[in-house]
């Protein structure tokens, strides 16, 4: 009965697969003699789902209305679209960016905004640039809107951003393809953790300018994660003065999610930031993305917008959000810290991890044989192509005191 191109779609999630597994195991020895590693939500130190007070105390106090009532506009109520504007790109966003075009469109989460933009963005039958180690789905959104995929490495050998790699796969693809879309997701990389240095941003940049001279580039900027990365004000303000005054031929969507950085998975709601230098050019990426959402979601959660707006464009609420927020980034830190310290004693290779919900171990050889020592020892991960990933994010302290030494054992048995 499936049309035609939808014979051959079939989800192998490999995070959803994983987690079935440790809570099967879970229910039979008990939470307490399980780690489970594969869920990427925050947890606290007792292993439950984090919500931010401040979250859920505005949200609590929005009227009925603006929770059961249908979003203003299809792309987003006018204070979620400057909310968001402050949030990416800062405060003093329209000084800044003076000199450049803007638009946001509200999506179902940073995955919506993901889809929308391949949607209008990727060529059909062309391939969207990925890096080796990423978050697969990624993949599946290039398939569903006709396209597929090529990849870079993400590490040289010194364990930095492969820029020579990275040239290489851009000007292979813009010498057979109309267009460049590609994706970083910076900070807090999923699966890794890595974070580009701004002067590895600068040589990115440098490589999409030169190839925009020849073709389109469409730069999709993932930042879900970004407000578990410690940096500071002067930190911020550089990175996003690297988007600024960009050639015409260069177009840049940020992903924003009120997943990850209000602990509000499911209440759907994210948004597609575009930035450039020519009008024209968010002229059109407003009138795609709009027919997109009309046709695929209609519009975003009422109550989900107001809540974001009402915190962002509140000083006072939007400091109280940021203090509690810190405190689990600074969570995040110890439980990398002592992950990172025992990996080091016991000589577990880990990639280059530097903030954020994961870290990566590669495995190399025998994977599956790896996976099954793990989970005879009560270990879950998402296991990847040849490396598996821990979520940081999910386990307490007391189960990270000793996993990387665990982690190493299970290696050392096939390896
Ligand atoms: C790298 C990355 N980007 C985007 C998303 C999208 O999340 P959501 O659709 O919940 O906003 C995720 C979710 O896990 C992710 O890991």
């Amino acid at each position: 009965m499936l049309a035609k191109e939808s014979k051959v779609k079939e989800i192998h999630d490999k995070v959803f697969e994983s987690a079935n597994k440790a809570k099967e195991a879970s229910k039979k020895y008990g939470v307490e003699n399980v780690i489970n590693a594969t869920i990427g939500s925050l947890y606290d130190e007792k292993e439950k789902l984090v919500t931010f007070n401040k979250v859920v105390e505005v949200y609590k106090n929005i009227c009925s209305e603006d929770i059961f009532g249908y979003g203003a506009g299809i792309t987003g109520t006018e204070d979620y679209k400057e909310a968001v504007k402050r949030v990416v790109l800062g405060e003093n966003y329209s000084n800044v960016f003076n000199e450049n075009y803007l638009d946001v469109v509200a999506t179902p989460g940073g995955t919506g905004a993901i889809s929308n933009t391949m949607k209008n963005y990727l060529n059909r039958g062309e391939k969207v640039l990925l890096p080796n180690l990423m978050w697969d789905s990624y993949k599946l959104i290039a398939e569903e809107v006709g396209g597929s995929h090529q990849t870079y490495n993400l590490f040289n050998e010194k364990g930095e951003f492969d820029i020579e790699d990275f040239k290489n796969q851009v000007f292979n693809l813009i010498s057979v393809q109309e267009s460049l879309v590609v994706i970083i997701n910076d900070p807090c990389q999923n699966p890794t953790g890595y974070k580009l240095s701004i002067d590895e941003w600068k040589a990115i940049l440098d490589v999409l300018k030169e190839a925009s001279e020849k073709k389109h580039v469409i730069l999709i900027n993932d930042i879900a994660y970004i407000d578990f990365d410690e940096r500071d004000e002067k930190e911020k303000d550089e990175y996003r003065f690297l988007f600024k005054d960009l050639p015409k031929n260069l177009l840049t969507i940020f992903i924003f999610s009120m997943s990850k950085s209000f602990t509000s998975y499911g209440l759907r709601v994210g948004a597609q930031l575009a930035l450039s230098s020519d009008e024209n050019v968010i002229k059109d990426f407003e009138k795609a993305s709009k027919f997109s959402c009309r046709t695929l979601w209609s519009n975003v959660s009422r109550g989900g917008m107001k809540m974001f707006s009402e915190i962002v464009l509140n000083k006072d609420h939007y400091e109280d959000l940021q203090k509690e927020r810190n405190e689990y980034i600074s969570l995040i830190r110890e439980r990398a810290d002592i992950f990172l310290k025992e990996a080091n004693d016991v000589k577990l290779e880990t990639y280059n991890y530097k903030s954020g919900f994961f870290i990566t171990i590669p495995v190399k050889k025998n994977i599956k044989e790896v996976v099954k020592n793990l989970e005879a020892n009560h270990i879950y991960t998402v296991v990847l192509d040849s490396s598996v990933r821990v979520a940081l994010c999910s386990i307490n302290k007391g189960k990270v005191k000793g996993l990387a030494k665990k982690i190493k054992d299970c290696i050392n048995k096939v390896n």
